[in-house]
């Protein structure tokens, strides 16, 4: 497994674009396999009321197809031209099989909660920790299914400087700015007007003005598109009866260790009971919008996975996405981003003892606090499954430079 410790450092390095496709192949023919299996594994620890639900066994027979169709290359001869044509051609056909693999496992949950009226006991916390796993694994596979097929298949990045998905000069207020664009453009169909932004730069340790990262655009334009469209929704939805609408502030700042981007909005803010919440897969405020299939137009808000998805999207390089709010007046989006390739190595749900008990302890706690809702002691947060994902080392190790 070692093997499979990558950083955003080692995908980027020029010296990987010659890497051996045969290197590549026979590296990604067992990873993929295990990191589909230990996946698969969890997802049999799901209550069986929610394992039943025709979604949930709809995303499980893609897993095993894809798991089948990868240890058939198990014994295949990697100096064989045609057998990496071939493995290459099964990359993007498992790729594909997997695109609708978020809506598929909420349209399961949604199954669930209307055939049962009553949820195992424990659901949510188990849901929650499951589907910040399942999802993350599928953001890693899905990170070196691109990695090969980009760099060895027949499909260009979309800049030529861009190695696979990974771009060494990421130049993050494009991407802001792209991102804005997109999400202004959605906002004006929905609600006939949309905010201004400004964005600031600030680049205090070099001597240009530009912030330039080694980042993967596409994960950084997912996390601040999401922003947006939420920052957009609560001050459009705030200001409606006024004259004026609040600008939005980007500030994107490069640090010595951390990459910055802020964006504030007075957008009325949340509640602090609230905050975490908000980071629960299917918690909207918004009113459910038609399903993803139907052709009416993309809404703002809905299915409340843009703030669940984004976070892992930060968590995968070693950043992180909070939320800070001021109730009454507004909140600032914090997304932190690793400065050095070689410290964004790559998070990853480990199977093992710890994160099976997970699944099994169906106890309702008991508060040792007067208040029931200090679960997680005088200071609740994002640690509570941090030891159950798997940070491998300063990515030092393990890079052939395959992707
Ligand atoms: N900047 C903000 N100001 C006020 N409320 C916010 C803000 N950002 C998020 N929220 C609240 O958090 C909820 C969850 O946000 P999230 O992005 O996860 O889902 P959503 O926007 O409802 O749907 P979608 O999946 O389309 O993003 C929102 O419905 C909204 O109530
Ligand atoms: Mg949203």
């Amino acid at each position: 497994m070692s093997m499979g410790h990558r950083d955003r450092q080692h995908v980027s390095d020029p010296s990987s674009r010659d890497g051996s496709e045969k290197k590549s192949f026979t590296f990604l023919r067992n990873e993929l396999p295990v990191r589909l299996a230990n996946i698969m594994k969890e997802i049999n620890l799901l209550p069986k009321q929610l394992l039943c639900m025709p979604s949930v066994q709809l995303v499980e027979s893609w897993y095993e197809q894809s798991f089948e169709e990868l240890v058939a290359f198990d014994k295949a001869d990697c100096t064989d031209q045609t057998v990496l044509e071939r493995f290459c051609d099964t990359l993007i056909k498992i790729r594909n099989r997997h695109n609708n693999v978020v809506e598929t496992m909420a349209q399961g949950m949604l199954e669930m909660k209307e055939t049962h009226c009553i949820e195992p006991t424990n659901f949510d916390c188990q849901i929650q920790y499951f589907l910040d796993r399942f999802y993350l694994s599928r953001i890693s596979i899905r990170m070196l299914i691109s990695q090969h097929t980009l760099v060895f298949g027949q499909t260009l990045p979309e800049n030529v400087r861009q190695i696979g998905s990974i771009d060494p000069y990421c130049n993050v207020l494009q991407v802001a700015e792209d991102a804005y664009e997109n999400a202004r453009f959605l906002c004006e169909q929905y609600y006939m007007t949309a905010p201004e932004c400004n964005f600031i730069c600030l680049n205090p340790h070099e001597k240009v003005k530009e912030i330039l990262i080694t980042y993967v655009p596409s994960h950084l334009y997912h996390m601040l598109f999401e922003l947006i469209k939420n920052s957009m929704r609560a001050v459009v939805e705030k200001h409606e009866d006024e004259p004026s609408i609040p600008k939005l502030d980007l500030m994107i700042c490069k640090g010595k260790e951390d990459v910055t981007f802020k964006l504030s909005d007075q957008g009325g803010g949340i509640a602090r009971s609230e905050v975490d919440v908000l980071f629960n897969y299917m918690y909207s405020t918004a009113p459910r919008p038609p399903s993803p299939n139907s052709a009416s137009n993309t809404p703002l808000a809905g299915y409340g996975y843009g703030l669940p998805l984004s976070r892992l999207y930060a968590k995968y390089f070693n950043g992180d996405l909070r939320l800070n709010s001021v109730e009454g007046y507004g909140t600032d989006a914090t997304i932190y981003l690793k400065v050095f390739p070689s410290d964004a190595s790559e998070l990853l749900p480990v199977y093992n003892k710890t994160s099976r008990n997970k699944y099994d302890d169906v106890s309702v706690p008991i508060s040792d606090w007067s208040d029931s809702s200090q679960k997680n002691g005088l200071h609740s947060g994002p640690a509570k499954s941090a030891s159950h994902f798997k940070r491998p080392g300063n990515g030092k190790n393990g890079s052939n430079g395959q992707t």
